[in-house]
């Protein structure tokens, strides 16, 4: 058994679940992003597919990339460290089929063992998926999973501890059209099509930067992958894969939280790693809400540019503004002088966060439905809910619990901008997604014990 990288995440300060957090000074210094949980955690499955070792750098010292690992090794994947810190080497020689108690056990509470799917079908022929964990932001079904590895070939089979897959006979290119460009459902077709036989051909699919970067490593593996225009992929399936050696995208969700932060609490943070190409549309948000930032070679630094704005923002697939990047935006906004407005179109149940907003004296009124009102980029979607958050208001201490990653992020956020002391329970989740999480408040100088 290896130790789960995420054991050391909060280090340096002792673990612990609860923060005391006194707030009201701003956030000043450097934090450093590494590779995107969001790409690396798919890289490593694909791992899985290669013939020899693969080797992927910048892998974020997160929990889900511990399930990740963990889920590998119980198929017989050795994982070691690589050479250079944050390094991880995959030698998928021995790939075997795990018991279904194994993978329960190590599945933990993330999504990615959805993906596992194709690749285990490919190497085994058979695949046991527990039930899904993730943050809980709304139904996340996996309907567009399942129903395109059907297309493949795949027999599916529900059963109350999950769900069973075999491939009686092989699994054969397919022709896929996604009801919504899911970027799970785009990579479970990328991790599959590559070792079916003949081409598929998928539309609607997602084309998020680390969706590319996830078909740059497949094709540095021998895969055949073009892109089309409006959202056509193209994969002409291969016989066999080879190991890759990967430097991971950078993680563009942790940059924009850090630069929220530093709007939120009048304070300046360079963001070491962090690329303006990936983050084109948070940037211009963020100037319009009054934000200013210095695109450098090595990252980019952030900070307000006066008194911060109201804007209208609606999150989208990419290239429009991401889901993950509007929980820490608001924050800031409660600090905008005016009226903002927050259209969440990609999950049905992403504003709970703001309760606890609220509760420290944020004006913000969520609208379950949404608001029909004034021109949109997108149309409108059924699960879309609306936030309009009115500020300036001042924000004071209270005691609240994380609800899930981002929102969490979020409330300590809000916690460092309030005024007197906030507890804030439950940031064990940070973990999921925000490496060193405790080290980089303490080096940005934030005032906080562990408490519980
Ligand atoms: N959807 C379905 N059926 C499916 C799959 C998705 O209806 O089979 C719906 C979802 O319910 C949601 C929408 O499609 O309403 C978009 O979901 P998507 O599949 O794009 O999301 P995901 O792959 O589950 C990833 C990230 C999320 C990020 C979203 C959107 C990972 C592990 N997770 O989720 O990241 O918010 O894409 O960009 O890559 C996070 O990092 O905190 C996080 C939640």
């Amino acid at each position: 058994m290896t130790t789960p990288l995420h054991e050391t995440t909060l280090a340096s300060k002792p673990s612990g679940d609860v923060l005391a957090i006194r707030g009201g000074r701003p956030l000043h210094g450097r934090v450093d992003v590494k590779g995107a949980k969001n790409l690396a955690t798919k890289a490593m499955v694909a791992t899985l597919l290669g013939e020899t070792v693969s080797t992927l750098r910048d892998v974020p010292d997160l929990s889900d990339v511990a399930v990740v690992r963990s889920l590998l090794e119980v198929h017989g994947v050795r994982v070691t460290e690589g050479d250079e810190p944050g390094a991880l080497v995959f030698d998928p020689s021995d790939v075997e089929s795990a018991h279904f108690e194994e993978i329960d056990a190590h599945a933990g509470a993330s999504r990615i063992p959805i993906l596992f799917c194709g690749p285990l079908l490919h190497r085994l022929g058979q695949a046991f998926i527990p039930d899904l964990g993730g943050c809980r932001i709304g139904d996340r079904p996996i309907d567009f999973h399942l129903d395109a590895l059907r297309k493949f070939g795949a027999v599916v089979e529900k059963l109350p501890s999950g769900i069973r897959l075999s491939a009686p006979n092989g699994l054969k290119g397919a022709n896929i059209h996604l009801p919504y460009p899911s970027v799970g459902a785009t990579e479970q077709v990328l991790l599959t099509a590559v070792r079916a036989q003949g081409q598929t051909e998928l539309r609607n699919a997602a084309i998020e930067p680390e969706i590319m970067d996830l078909i740059a490593v497949l094709q540095k593996m021998g895969a055949i992958i073009s892109y089309e225009p409006n959202r056509v992929i193209l994969i002409e399936g291969v016989d066999k894969l080879r190991g890759y050696d990967h430097r991971s995208i950078f993680d563009r969700n942790e940059a924009a939280s850090w630069a929220c932060a530093a709007l939120a609490t009048d304070g300046e943070i360079f963001v070491g790693g962090a690329r303006q190409q990936e983050m084109l549309t948070f940037l211009n948000v963020f100037r319009k809400a009054g934000g200013w930032f210095d695109v450098r070679e090595d990252g980019i630094l952030f900070r307000r540019d006066g008194a911060l704005k109201p804007v209208i923002v609606e999150t989208d697939v990419h290239p429009g503004f991401m889901t993950d990047w509007q929980q820490p935006l608001v924050v800031a906004l409660t600090q905008a002088h005016g009226r903002s407005v927050v259209h969440e179109t990609v999950y049905e149940n992403r504003m709970g966060f703001t309760d606890a907003l609220v509760k420290m004296g944020a004006d913000i009124v969520v609208h379950p439905h949404g608001l029909q009102d004034g021109p949109r980029r997108v149309a409108r979607r059924e699960l879309e809910q609306a936030a309009v958050i009115t500020g300036p208001t001042p924000l004071h201490g209270a005691d609240i619990v994380v609800p899930d990653l981002r929102g969490g992020y979020s409330h300590v956020i809000a916690a460092l901008t309030a005024t007197g002391e906030s507890r804030v329970s439950g940031i064990d989740i940070l973990s999921r997604g925000y490496e060193k999480f405790l080290d980089k408040l303490t080096a940005l100088g934030a005032d906080f014990d562990v408490i519980g």
